[in-house]
């Protein structure tokens, strides 16, 4: 009998792990197993991200080495998914003929019926105006086969609610390799968390590139009626055994009051947000497309922080944006002063095909690209740090991730990674109080409570 046996390697943002979640389970249906090296794979699927050149070059470089496997075994085949997949399509055949398959982002729940069309080479790239998710329900026993799913432990899922973007920013690939926005129905969701929870699901993380527009392209419920996020966020929430809700990414141009009210109601809605503001500065702002000025912006960190004091706050930071002046950046170091993020995620502007930001002819040199990166990491790093021992002393509970013979690690409602230092008396996916003792850039320290 045919060897079915899948090494899937992904690339890319938690909208990707979940994909490849979901392409494994459909493999496991088809009676593929997990393989843990590459080599023992007859089938290799890779799961990329195109946001920035280096996530490319990544998904090339790892194409290169597979040729020699290839070579050694012609029945091994390979799979590009994903975004890179979606955006360069034959291209990347021509390029690595080694490759039999290249899946855009719109085809993942088909995969095994392309891959059962065997023997030629195909490349599936469709991008549809009326793409609709279908209806699917996650099984969290059959995700075995995505060596990722294992690191994640089985009681915090990801469940997506949306596909793509409408919003063009103007140096974002989103928007061109998933598609216009597409929301799932909300019956199928709270299917889909009723049952993770009904399995030990502890935690539920709502996923979509824009998920503040929930229910705005599509209708999501039978009757049609308007059902915006605040009120999935609701329904969700009030699922009976459901101890931990999150979601990403939100774009604070369309973060409503309600949605902000939610963080004072829901016990279950974890005080953590993530919310990108990209620069802090009006006129990158608008270059940018953003729809939102620095003055709306913190606005809205002050609304969301007096509906929950204890929120903790993150972003996503471009730095060395066509024409970004040294003002501009200083703008973005004031913002970071005023708001004090628990956390940032930074970048370097990077070029990407088809966006309107790729042709400004006022680019940043690489050298004040990378100056700035350093500067705002710097920065970043240190209030980091100070904002993690204003929680020293404090008592959270902790979800327990991993537990082993001289310590554990967990998170804390805030997303805070906590290490503990001796083995607690509880096992993964249990709630234990913590005392924190100790507070780095990164994590905090704690001692179980009574210990
Ligand atoms: N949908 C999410 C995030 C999408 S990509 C949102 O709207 O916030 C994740 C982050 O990558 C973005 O927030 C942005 O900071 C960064 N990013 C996207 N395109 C980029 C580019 N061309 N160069 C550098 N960073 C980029
Ligand atoms: Fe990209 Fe902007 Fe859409 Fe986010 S909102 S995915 S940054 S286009
Ligand atoms: Fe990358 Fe595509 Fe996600 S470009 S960040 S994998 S949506």
């Amino acid at each position: 009998m045919e060897k079915k046996t899948v090494w899937i390697k992904t690339f890319g943002c938690q909208m990707n792990i979940r994909d490849s979640e979901i392409m494994s389970q459909k493999l496991a249906e088809q009676g593929y197993r997990a393989c843990a090296s590459l080599e023992e794979a007859s089938l290799i699927v890779i799961n990329t991200c195109s946001v920035r050149a280096k996530a490319e070059q990544k998904l090339f470089s790892l194409l290169g080495s597979l040729r020699a496997a290839k070579q050694a075994n012609p029945s091994l085949r390979i799979c590009v998914a994903g975004c890179v997949a979606q955006q360069e399509g034959k291209n990347i055949v021509e390029r690595m003929p080694h490759v039999d398959l290249v899946i855009g982002t719109q085809q993942i729940y088909d995969l095994p019926e392309v891959l059962a069309r065997a023997g030629t080479v195909q490349v599936r790239t469709e991008l549809s105006e009326t793409y609709h998710i279908p209806r699917y329900l996650q099984d969290p026993g059959s995700l075995s086969p995505a060596p990722e799913a294992e690191e994640t432990a089985l009681f915090s899922r990801y469940v997506t609610i949306m596909q793509g973007c409408n919003n063009f920013c103007t140096y974002c690939v989103v928007p061109f390799t998933r598609g216009r926005e597409v929301s799932r129905r909300a019956a199928d969701i709270i299917d889909e968390v009723t049952r993770l929870v009904g399995t030990g699901v502890r935690e539920i993380i709502l996923l979509g590139q824009n998920v503040n527009s929930y229910g705005r392209e599509n209708p999501v419920c039978e009757d049609g009626a308007p059902y915006p996020f605040s009120r999935l966020l609701r329904d969700v929430a009030g699922i009976e055994g459901l101890r931990r809700l999150r979601f990403t990414t939100s774009h604070p141009k369309d973060l409503s009051d309600d949605l902000i009210s939610c963080f004072a109601e829901l016990d279950n809605l974890c005080p953590q947000f993530h919310l990108p503001v990209q620069s802090g500065s009006d006129a990158i702002l608008r270059k940018m497309n953003r729809k939102y000025t620095r003055a709306d912006y913190l606005d809205k960190v002050d609304r969301l922080r007096a509906a929950r004091p204890d929120l903790a706050l993150t972003t996503d930071i471009i730095v060395g944006f066509p024409g970004e002046t040294d003002a501009d950046f200083q703008a973005t170091m004031e913002l970071l002063e005023r708001v004090r993020y628990h956390g940032s995620f930074s970048f370097k502007y990077s070029d990407r095909p088809n966006t309107a930001a790729s042709s400004y002819t006022d680019k940043c040199s690489e050298e004040i690209k990378s100056e700035r990166l350093r500067i705002f990491q710097r920065r970043q790093d240190e209030i980091s740090l100070e904002r993690n021992r204003e929680y020293l002393d404090r008592i959270v509970d902790v979800l327990l991730e991993s537990v082993q013979d001289d310590g554990a690690m967990g998170r804390a409602p805030t997303n805070h990674i906590v290490h503990l230092e001796k083995r607690p008396d509880a096992s993964p996916g249990s709630f234990i109080r913590v005392r924190v003792t100790g507070a780095g850039q990164h994590s905090l320290k704690g001692v179980p409570l009574g210990s």
